[in-house]
């Protein structure tokens, strides 16, 4: 079905005209027109792509390409995909997933620069001195961020800053080296790299407030406070199902309150085995719900699905138990999931501004590094 140029509502009317009766249990068809709804409605609506598949799967191809407006690199832009030894560059992921994205007028959304996890034993092995890992981070985002400058247009440069469950800094390799100011640091460098990109600090577990809500709110209010270059949190967004967060609009809210931007980087909501037909169902409203959530947010500028379908889930291998925790099913059959964000964009809320691009409501009240 080809509603291109329409507008929200008229996109809305047709898809639900002619997807009705997957309402009453039927499968679902016109999903492709997601990118149509999301663009109406000035957000991206972006999914996590891994590459084997995106080079050679015509089936996740097809979804990616047919439903969402933007694409991050799930593993591929990570420190041990990119640069596994010192030095040493591996552009061939990086380079398809761009490229991917350009050729089918996607944005690219980049993850991540400075984390704890999957970084090369180079590195986390390493014994540094502080003027030596500033370098080391200095050479590589001058080639990764330099590499796709202008192609871009959003980094998770500090990815996880806190504690897993806790409101206090992680003693990770850049805090350990280089200090607690480290994520002033990265930011402030980040930004003289680049200094068109959105800058962010991606984050889990903040999405129903908290200790560690709260926490990244200080940190955030006295990064910009000071001047350093942070223009975005990542609410990362993996949910368990029947414990999604009411409140994450009002969350959200607070961030923006401080004159940021924030996405949902991360979106998943996982179901516990043996997943019924009635919890995916049920997950419909929850996918909704997020989406809605963002639309109310008037500097939200997109959601992200993290995994293009239940077989490319990170969710079985890291929690054992639980599945199905994407819009697409194993076979790329949509899921009702998919039809929860149709039905919160479809409902265009006062106040945005439907037609502009994400890139094109960028916040120019930037603060000077
Ligand atoms: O690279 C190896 C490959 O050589 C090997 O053949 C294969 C065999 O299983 O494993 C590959 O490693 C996997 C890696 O992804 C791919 O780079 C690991 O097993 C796998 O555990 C790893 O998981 C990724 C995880 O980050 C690592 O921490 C997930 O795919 C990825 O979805 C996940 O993404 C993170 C975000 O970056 C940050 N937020 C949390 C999110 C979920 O953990």
């Amino acid at each position: 079905m080809a509603v291109a140029g329409c507008t929200a509502i008229m996109c809305a009317t047709a898809l639900l005209a002619f997807t009705g009766p997957w309402a009453d249990g039927g499968p679902p068809t016109g999903s492709g027109d997601l990118p149509v709804l999301a663009r109406a409605n000035g957000v991206d609506l972006g999914v996590a792509v891994a590459v084997d598949p995106l080079l050679g799967d015509g089936g996740y191809r097809d979804v990616v390409g047919g439903h969402y407006t933007s694409v991050t690199a799930e593993n591929t832009m990570k420190w041990d995909h990119v640069q596994p030894e010192r030095g040493v560059f591996d552009w061939s992921g990086p380079d398809a997933m761009v490229d991917f994205a350009e050729a089918h007028g996607m944005n690219a959304r980049g993850h991540t620069l400075l984390w704890h996890n999957q970084q090369p034993e180079w590195l986390s092995r390493g014994e540094w001195t502080s003027a030596e890992l500033r370098g080391v981070l200095r050479e590589h985002m001058e080639a990764l961020m330099g590499r796709y400058q202008g192609r871009i247009g959003a980094w998770d440069v500090i990815n996880e800053p806190f504690e897993d469950g806790e409101p206090f800094l992680r003693e990770n390799l850049w805090h350990q080296v280089l200090g607690e100011d480290y994520i002033a640091e990265a930011l402030r460098m980040a930004h003289e790299v680049d200094p068109g990109a959105r800058l962010y600090i991606n984050e889990f577990n903040i999405e129903g407030g908290g200790a560690k809500t709260d926490a990244l709110y200080a940190l955030a209010a006295d990064l910009l406070d000071r001047g350093v270059p942070l223009h975005g949190i990542g609410f990362q967004g993996h949910f368990v199902h029947g414990q999604v967060p009411g409140n994450l609009a009002e969350t959200m809210n607070r961030f923006t309150d401080l004159g940021l931007e924030v996405t949902v980087t991360e979106l998943d909501v996982r179901i516990a085995e043996p997943v019924s037909e009635q919890a995916v169902r049920d997950q419909r409203e929850e996918f909704r719900h997020v989406v809605a959530a963002c639309l109310e947010v008037p500097d939200c500028r997109g959601v992200t699905v993290w995994g293009v379908s239940d077989a490319h889930s990170w969710i079985p291998e890291w929690f054992p138990g639980y599945d199905a925790a994407t819009p697409f099913d194993e076979d790329y059959s949509p899921k009702p999931a998919l039809w929860g964000m149709v039905d919160a964009l479809s409902r265009e809320p006062s106040g945005r501004s439907a037609g502009r691009t994400p890139r094109g409501r960028r916040r120019e009240r930037t603060p000077a590094p």
